[in-house]
């Protein structure tokens, strides 16, 4: 109980990196937490942090020792957050609190990173004990501290207790601007501009549109990473010159957090060596499966995501590093280049371009894929107000999603971002640069998949006619598959009976 007896607000599961700065959060923005870990001795640090960053007398988190101690210390009908791992840790929650005598009119959040289809299970299966709703948290821990960016989705109705909560203690943008406005201390709280949380869909729209996003942070990373290997294996310059260029372009169009904390990173020296930190990272790639579940889901439902499904690959291919360093002395490259500094300060300025469209393409693939989903589970996804909650608070967040928002409030129902008149002309008058860097890059012999791959989507996307008509041959040379013809346009099938001597064509029907 709080002092003076008062019930708690929320309750609150699952005291991490992104739980504990959760709870510190929804603390700064007034509310009461009862919380439990299965470490106590995760509650007592969120307590004690909340001792000292409290700037009001009464202590606003509660340590609670069991589930049933969180039960008895909230107000009725019980809010009760999650901040769990994807998977069985969220079952097992949910079993206990039921064990525990949660009631069918109490309301479970989970916001970890679940995997859509589980939450949409999950809805059904728990639906006579309580209501399970979900809000994928992006950000990081400073955002989860400070202002992430909320996908919630699930029951309209608990979204209706949730909105108030999550509206208060997410990130929030200038209305007119769209730029963030920042928050970074303790017991600061933003009263004004919109609020980086807005209602998704029904049960599992909010984790397939996190899902997404983590599919486009895998994508922007790899971009950022490709150019960085460029800049520093192709054309020689140092963590810290890369860090300048960096910092010029993110001062530009390509002004984007990931950009911002590379530049931090690149410029970082190591405490006991003294040296760049960053050349002493070993090359190989982690990933707890988001951007690996987005690629599944493109190629699922059919929409081309060659970008993000590079990204996973690219987190692949390093993780073998045993044997990179093998073939490393067996396969040749190219011969090395002697670049002029003029040739390379060109060479930067085709890069900057070369990025940039990769960007477009890497979100106009996410935004497709969430437009193909939408359709097929029936959501009706609002992609404006989707790239709005994105400006601020999360990983992805950059100046130019304000353009993608104004794209979608243009029309929502566009086929493909590319096609929007801005970035039409956007990709027109750079993308003879992104070509020039694509051929620099592979001609010095630096894998290129992300800038490549997306420099492809936007040829095969602008192109009217592609090689899809030979294979159309091939596949009825050797399987009888049929084919249509641009000639006859009745819908008909036909076949070559290729392996007799008349090799005739028949209809095969319509
Ligand atoms: C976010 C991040 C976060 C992500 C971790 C690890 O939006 O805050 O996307 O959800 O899970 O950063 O992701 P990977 O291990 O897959 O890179």
């Amino acid at each position: 109980m709080t002092q003076g007896n008062i019930l708690c607000d929320i309750g609150f599961i699952g005291l991490g990196v992104m739980g504990k700065n959760l709870v510190l959060n929804l603390a700064d923005n007034g509310f009461n937490i009862a919380a439990f870990d299965l470490s106590d001795e995760k509650v007592q640090e969120v307590i004690e942090q909340d001792r000292v960053e409290n700037k009001t007398e009464t202590p606003r988190v509660y340590g609670c020792s069991s589930y049933t101690e969180l039960l008895s210390q909230l107000k009725a009908p019980h809010l009760i957050v999650l901040s769990v791992p994807a998977g069985a840790p969220v079952d097992q929650v949910c079993e206990k609190l039921i064990g525990a005598g949660i009631k069918p009119d109490d309301i479970v959040i989970d916001t970890g990173n679940s995997l859509w289809v589980d939450t949409v299970a999950r809805e059904k299966q728990y639906k006579s004990n309580f209501l399970l709703f979900s809000s994928a948290v992006s950000g990081g821990e400073v955002g989860a501290r400070f202002g992430p960016s909320l996908m919630p989705s699930g029951s309209p109705y608990a979204w209706t207790r949730i909105k108030p909560i999550w509206e208060a203690i997410a990130a929030k943008v200038d209305a007119n601007t769209g730029k963030p406005i920042e928050r970074s201390q303790p017991g600061q709280i933003i009263s004004e501009g919109e609020p980086c949380a807005a209602y998704i869909g029904p049960a599992g729209a909010g984790h397939y549109v996190k899902m997404v996003h983590n599919g486009i942070e895998y994508a922007d990373m790899q971009i950022i990473c490709e150019a960085y290997h460029i800049l520093y294996s192709g054309l020689g310059f140092s963590a810290c010159e890369i860090a300048d260029i960096f910092e010029q372009w993110n001062n530009g169009i390509l002004d984007s957090y990931l950009m911002e904390i590379s530049v931090e990173i690149l410029r970082h020296k190591s405490v006991d060596t003294g040296t760049n930190l960053v050349d002493l990272i070993l090359d190989k790639a982690g990933q707890k499966g988001t951007g690996l579940w987005t690629a599944m889901s493109s190629l699922e439902v059919g929409c081309p995501a060659p970008t993000i499904a590079q990204a996973v690959y690219a987190r692949s291919i390093s993780s073998f590093k045993e044997l990179r360093t093998h073939a490393s002395t067996i396969l040749s490259g190219p011969e090395s280049a002697n670049l002029s500094n003029q040739e390379k300060q060109t060479y930067v300025l085709e890069l900057h371009d070369a990025i940039y469209c990769a960007k477009i393409c890497a979100y106009a693939q996410g935004f497709q894929l969430m437009k193909l989903a939408s359709k097929e589970h029936s959501w009706t996804l609002d992609f404006a107000s989707i790239a709005k909650i994105w400006r601020a608070g999360c990983i992805i967040r950059a100046t130019f999603l304000q353009s993608i928002t104004k794209a979608y409030e243009r029309d929502n129902e566009l086929d493909n971002l590319l096609l929007d008149s801005f970035f039409a002309n956007e990709l027109s008058e750079r993308q003879q640069n992104w070509r020039k860097a694509v051929c620099g890059a592979t001609m010095l012999g630096i894998p290129n998949g992300a800038l490549s791959s997306a420099l492809s989507y936007y040829d095969s996307i602008r192109c009217e006619t592609l090689p899809a008509n030979l294979l159309q041959a091939q596949r009825d040379f050797f399987g009888a598959h049929t084919f249509e013809r641009v000639d006859k346009a009745d819908g008909k099938k036909y076949h070559v009976q290729w392996s007799t001597p008349e090799r005739e064509t028949i209809v095969v029907g319509g």
